[in-house]
């Protein structure tokens, strides 16, 4: 078994909060991310996919195809967005990076199963100091 990377990147904006708080305790919890008027940041998605290598093309599967399907299943539908309130997969959801993590795993896993390969981790950095991995084991997150 081995397992093949894609990196694709997007910046997107958002706010940590929740409509019960007020604005000072959404600060004390979710700091600068509960900016009541958003901000950015420039994500970094990894897509590692496990598979075994077709003898015939010596690859696990199409890097270009893999890419393309990470484009219009995640890229197109965030870049430029604003996470809480234009992303369709996000939507009523906390757009944190656990959640943007787990959804993300969500919409891509049967699109791989269909290359014949196995989604194996999503990782998505929201800072070049804070990631988050997701592998796809039961999660108590209710999302
Ligand atoms: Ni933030």
């Amino acid at each position: 078994m081995l397992y093949i990377t894609r990196r694709e990147t997007f910046n997107a904006a958002h706010r940590l909060y929740r409509e019960d708080y007020d604005d000072q305790t959404n600060l004390e919890i979710f700091g600068k991310c509960s900016n009541p008027n958003w901000h950015g940041h420039n994500y970094i998605l990894y897509v590692t996919v496990a598979g075994e290598v077709n003898p015939e093309t010596g690859f696990i599967l199409n890097l270009k195809t893999l890419s393309q399907i990470i484009q219009d299943t995640i890229i197109a539908k965030i870049d430029h967005k604003n996470i809480n309130l234009e992303v369709d997969f996000m939507k009523g959801k906390m757009a944190s990076t656990e959640i943007l993590t787990i959804v993300i795993w969500e919409q891509l896993e049967d699109e791989i199963k269909k290359l014949g390969a196995r989604l194996f981790s999503v990782k998505l950095y929201e800072t070049e100091n804070n990631f988050v991995e997701y592998k796809g084991e039961k999660t108590n997150t209710t999302i």
